[in-house]
């Protein structure tokens, strides 16, 4: 049996199914920066505390004025959003597509906010044989009947970017298909060399970017994200329309803070260059067990021992790992995992090795 429904991190499910407490699992499922929340921002917190006594600003200015300066465009463009998930739903609604593409495997969360709208869905499959990317075949289904694209870059669960040429070819196909396509970058901060699509934003003016600060920056909890895009008329409706005060102060208050971090971003890119490899090569020395090379922080992975339910096993060593069985396209060989800190990766190593070796025909 596996446990998670739709998401990763679902430690009190597991926990309760083992019948532990949920503080003993180490959870490899949520893809969440082991660096936790920056000092920066617990200080800014706690000097701030007063303002959960009053509303936030309803524009919360200071935050979009910060998030603009950052990405170096007009406060217009940008909508921050109780997590990134928010916004995918609030910009779902505000196009709402008749007919949109989904790539699979990929996030549950574009499909349950276009199910919701009524949006037709077609499903273009990613397959192993081609290394789980997409190629020039994509921009032959770009037609004129599809409304929208959905595209999450790196992706998930792969943990794979697509070859940046092909991004911008999409991009132009689907300007002249107008096609909305909404490049989901929640992970893209963990590619320090990757600037993604947003300074290409003003060429195209149906390309909407989402970003998510839960990751990089550890405040899942807390929760922030938003929508950058040229297309100021629905970025504009959006920001009309939706319910006041979703943000909550201490989370706008982080969005002001932790971009700055410099040190801490630095911290991060150091633990992620020298774990993301070593993770990788632990993982793919171990028979019966197949990895893909990730680009951020988590990564995708087969195990083809037969009858062995590698979640399962693993919560017998108190380790969670994310299963890949409800994506669309994937089949129960498949799993994701977090790259966490040098400690906890050398755990779930040690943790499959002894799972792996009383596994019949995985350690020959
Ligand atoms: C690909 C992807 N996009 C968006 C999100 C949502 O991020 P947030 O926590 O900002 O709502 C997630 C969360 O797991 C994700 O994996």
């Amino acid at each position: 049996m596996a446990f998670s429904s739709q998401h990763g991190g679902n430690i009190i499910e597991a926990a309760a199914a083992m019948g532990v407490e949920a503080d003993s699992l180490i959870d490899f499922s949520a893809n969440i920066n082991p660096l936790g929340m920056p000092d920066s921002l617990k200080r800014a917190i706690t000097d701030n505390l007063a303002l959960a006594e009053r509303y936030p600003d309803v524009e919360y200015r200071a935050l979009h004025q910060a998030l603009a300066a950052y990405h170096q465009v007009p406060a217009q463009w940008v909508l921050a959003g109780n997590g990134e998930t928010e916004l995918i739903f609030n910009l779902v609604q505000q196009l709402s597509p008749r007919k949109a593409l989904l790539l699979t495997p990929g996030f549950a969360e574009y499909r349950r906010a276009l199910t919701r709208i009524g949006c037709e869905i077609v499903d273009f499959h990613l397959s192993e044989a081609q290394g789980w990317q997409p190629d020039e075949s994509l921009l032959t289904v770009l037609t004129p009947e599809l409304d929208c694209l959905f595209l999450c870059t790196p992706n998930n669960p792969t943990g794979l970017m697509p070859d940046s040429a092909l991004l911008l070819a999409i991009a132009q196909r689907c300007r002249e298909n107008h096609i909305a396509l909404i490049m989901d970058e929640a992970f893209l901060d963990f590619l320090p060399q990757e600037p993604g699509l947003i300074p290409h934003l003003a060429r195209f003016p149906q390309l909407y970017v989402l970003r998510s600060l839960t990751k990089f920056f550890a405040i899942a909890g807390l929760r922030l994200g938003y929508l950058v895009s040229a297309d100021t008329a629905t970025v504009g409706r959006i920001r009309e329309q939706r319910e006041p005060w979703t943000i909550n102060a201490f989370a706008a208050l982080a969005g002001e803070v932790i971009l700055n971090d410099q040190a801490y971003i630095a911290a991060s890119y150091r633990w992620l260059s020298a774990e993301q490899p070593r993770l990788f090569n632990g993982l793919n020395e171990l028979a019966g067990i197949k990895a893909w090379p990730p680009r951020a922080n988590y990564i995708f992975l087969r195990c083809d021992v037969n009858g062995l339910e590698l979640q399962r096993a693993l919560l017998e060593e108190n380790i969670l790992i994310r299963h890949c069985a409800n994506y669309p396209g994937l089949d129960a060989r498949y799993y994701r995992v977090a790259i966490k800190s040098p400690a906890d990766n050398d755990r779930l190593l040690d943790a499959l090795r002894r799972v792996l070796k009383y596994t019949d025909g995985a350690d020959e």
